[in-house]
């Protein structure tokens, strides 16, 4: 007896790789439910050669529901995710509405695995952003080698980051979703403006990095937003505590899990967003010494920001749920 699993948001990005990698890894589902606004109702999405017609969220009973992957923005998540949890359904959430709540685990499997036990507190584990998961896939192994100190990073993020409203913006230039053109251009400026003069995505990515990998590592990060359809790039500079070469740290990357080293030192020796686009890895290339501190390094890092930093990650922690017997299908419960 499989599962019952609801897809919040599935007529979007997020979701509708949701639908194709539930159906792509054989998750261990019975039934699949996908659900959006009222505005969606009877829209028709792949599930793997199935198709299925959407249904709006709050006709759905979450009562003999086990999982919900909820990818429908933090207002939604806010509103919904404590109904959902209450009646006993596990909600895997995109939206950063509880990534940072104590009581919820904020999971890469690749990384931090073991804290998804911790979801029984609230019944809702949080996926981080996508900048984060890529960041620190690649950081883990250089950690546990060398401890890393200190991270400065530049983001190069696709429009479908922005949900599939960006991704019509980047194609019709016709709608201003972004506060300056973005074909042809680059916007220093993701999320909302904090006190500091930080964005809220900057801030994201040094608070999650800290939750997930470690809370003494200090992270420094400009995010922008770049006329590319999918993938998000990141050139990274680390600061470690201890001695790591180039050579080792290409070693220890090529062994370590959910990473691809692509680093050939010539042209084209190298990943870009393009080639990520579909692809289950965090590609990482240029890996560098950086000479003007003293345990630097430096390297590029690229993925699909769709599936692993979003609906790749949410099916892998259903699958952690599922493979640590840490919930029961309802339906062989009763
Ligand atoms: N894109 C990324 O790279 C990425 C990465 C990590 C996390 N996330 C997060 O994932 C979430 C979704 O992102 P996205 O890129 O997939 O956005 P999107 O393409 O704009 O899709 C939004 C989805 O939310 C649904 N929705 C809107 N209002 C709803 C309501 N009242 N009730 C139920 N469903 C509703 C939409 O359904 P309708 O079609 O019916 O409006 C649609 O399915 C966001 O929280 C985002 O921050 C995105």
């Amino acid at each position: 007896m499989g599962y019952k699993v609801a897809v919040v948001g599935a007529t979007g990005n997020v979701g509708r790789e949701m639908l194709a990698i539930l159906s792509e890894r054989g998750f261990d589902a019975d039934e699949v439910v996908p659900l959006a606004s009222r505005r969606s109702m009877g829209v028709e999405v792949s599930y793997g050669n199935r198709t299925l017609k959407v249904k709006a969220t709050e006709n759905h009973d979450f009562s003999d529901t086990d999982i919900c992957l909820m990818s429908a923005g933090s207002d939604i998540s806010k509103e919904w995710s404590p109904k959902i949890a209450a009646k006993g359904c596990v909600v895997i959430d995109n939206s950063s509405c509880w990534r940072f709540d104590p009581d919820v685990p904020l999971v890469v499997p690749e990384v931090n695995a073991d804290a998804v036990a911790g979801f029984k507190k609230k019944n809702i584990i949080a996926n981080p952003n996508c900048s984060t998961t890529q960041l620190v896939v690649a950081l883990k192994p250089l950690h546990d080698r060398a401890i890393v100190k200190r991270v400065v990073v530049a983001t190069y993020q696709s429009v479908s980051g922005a949900g599939k409203e960006g991704m019509d913006e980047l194609f019709a230039q016709t709608r201003a979703i972004f506060v300056k053109r973005i074909a042809f251009n680059v916007i220093p400026h993701i999320d909302v403006f904090m006190e500091d003069g930080a964005t809220r995505e900057e801030w994201k990515m040094a608070e999650e990095t800290k939750k997930i990998l470690d809370p003494k590592i200090e992270v420094s990060a400009t995010c922008v937003r770049v006329p590319v359809f999918i993938g998000h790039s990141e050139a990274v500079n680390v600061e470690f505590e201890k001695a790591i070469s180039a050579e080792q740290a290409r070693e220890i990357l090529r062994k370590a899990p959910g990473v691809l080293v692509v680093d050939k030192r010539e042209p084209g020796g190298y990943v870009t967003p393009f080639e990520a686009v579909g692809e289950d890895a965090t590609y990482v290339s240029r890996i560098r010494a950086d000479k003007t501190v003293k345990h630097g390094l430096s390297f590029w890092c690229v993925s699909d920001n769709l599936r692993k930093g979003a609906a790749l990650n949410t099916v892998q922690i259903a699958e952690i749920l599922v493979n640590r017997k840490l919930l029961s299908p309802k339906k062989k419960a009763a």
